[in-house]
């Protein structure tokens, strides 16, 4: 049997960082009232990070693919398959996979986005899984990297204060043995509107609204609900229990979703990873981006079971278990 494992892990975060009390200042500025206790008491959220203007997704994703390829002792010659998940593409096209394979000086190879949101690196993840396991590839660049800052409404509070910018990177290599053990995506376009930046372009202007809109209670309710459910899908699928998860790494939207997951779970929440505080919501790269920043502490250790769960606009959710 042909399995993939994750061969390395990286990720890279632009260097501006703004805590809630910068941010806070900034809105202040322009007649917006919120507070650092406001935002750390909702969301778990004390600072994040925003790209510079003119950096864009395959900017941020090209250090945290080189850190990946680094780890797994690999050149970007010995890549077969790119996919880059993100919900702001450098691009309306071409996809932001092909502009990265350029930065990362390689040519030829298979190069993708995957567009799932929140979800984006949990959905490319499987893809490359079944890519590999199949022998469409055998060694694979997998990277959610987002500018969500440039889709930012800045005169909403409560959204404008959620997210930040970054990327997260794994190389997923064909193994002998798992490496990824199942993994279980789901999507229900009847909520496409409860998060959504519905604006597009056509005839040479932008087209409707090009920002962000989210109704949280909606997102939080659901969110809750579908996390429990797929991370149970998914160990039955591989055969396994709660008991058996050593790291569970969720999206990171808000902590108390994550922490309501984790109890859910009956898990202890020494094994909920927790980079929310430090990134915001960086969307597609938050789990890639919590993954490596685990690992590079010194909690997420080879032969680790994890558990990697996604949630977000679409409405979409996913989970993948692996065996690091
Ligand atoms: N600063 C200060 N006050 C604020 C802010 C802010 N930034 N934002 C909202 N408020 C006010 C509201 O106006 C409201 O005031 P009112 O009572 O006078 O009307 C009050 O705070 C409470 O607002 P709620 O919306 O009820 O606050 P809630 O406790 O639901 O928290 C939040 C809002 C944090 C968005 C929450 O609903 C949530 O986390 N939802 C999940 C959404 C999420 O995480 N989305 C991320 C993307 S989706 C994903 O990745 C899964």
């Amino acid at each position: 049997p042909r399995y993939s494992r994750i061969l390395g892990t990286g990720s890279y975060l632009p260097p501006k960082r703004l805590t809630n009390a910068d941010l806070a200042a900034q809105l202040a500025a322009d007649g917006i009232e919120t507070s650092d206790e406001w935002i750390i008491e909702r969301t778990g959220i004390r600072a994040r990070h925003f790209a510079d203007e003119g950096v864009t997704a395959s900017d941020l994703a090209l250090p945290a693919a080189r850190a990946a390829l680094e780890a797994a002792g690999m050149t970007a010659e010995q890549i077969d398959l790119i996919i880059v998940a993100t919900s702001t593409p450098d691009m309306i096209f071409p996809s932001t996979a092909t502009l990265l394979q350029h930065k990362l000086g390689v040519h030829g190879c298979a190069a993708f986005d995957v567009q799932a949101v929140c979800s984006g690196f949990v959905y490319a993840l499987t893809v490359a899984d079944s890519m590999i396991k199949s022998g469409a590839a055998s060694k694979a660049l997998v990277i959610g990297s987002e500018v969500f800052s440039r889709i930012l409404d800045f005169k909403d509070r409560t959204t404008c204060v959620l997210f930040g910018d970054g990327a997260g990177a794994v190389v997923l290599g064909a193994s002998k043995e798992p490496g990824i053990l199942a993994a279980d995506l789901h999507a229900d376009g009847r909520h496409a509107n409860i998060l959504c930046t519905p604006g597009t372009v056509a005839g040479g202007k932008v087209i409707g609204d090009p920002l962000l809109k989210m109704d949280g209670q909606a997102v939080f309710k659901l969110a809750v609900g579908v996390l429990e459910k797929v991370a149970r899908a998914v160990l039955d699928k591989a055969g396994r229990s709660e008991a058996d998860i050593d790291w569970l790494i969720p999206h990171q939207a808000n902590i108390r979703i994550m922490q309501g997951t984790a109890k859910k779970l009956k898990m202890p929440l020494d094994k909920l990873i927790v980079t929310v505080d430090e990134h915001g919501n960086t969307s597609a790269a938050s789990i890639p981006l919590a993954l490596d920043v685990a690992v590079r502490s010194g909690k997420v250790r080879r032969g680790d079971t994890v558990m990697l769960e996604g949630v977000g606009g679409g409405f979409t959710w996913g989970a993948v278990l692996l065996d690091f």
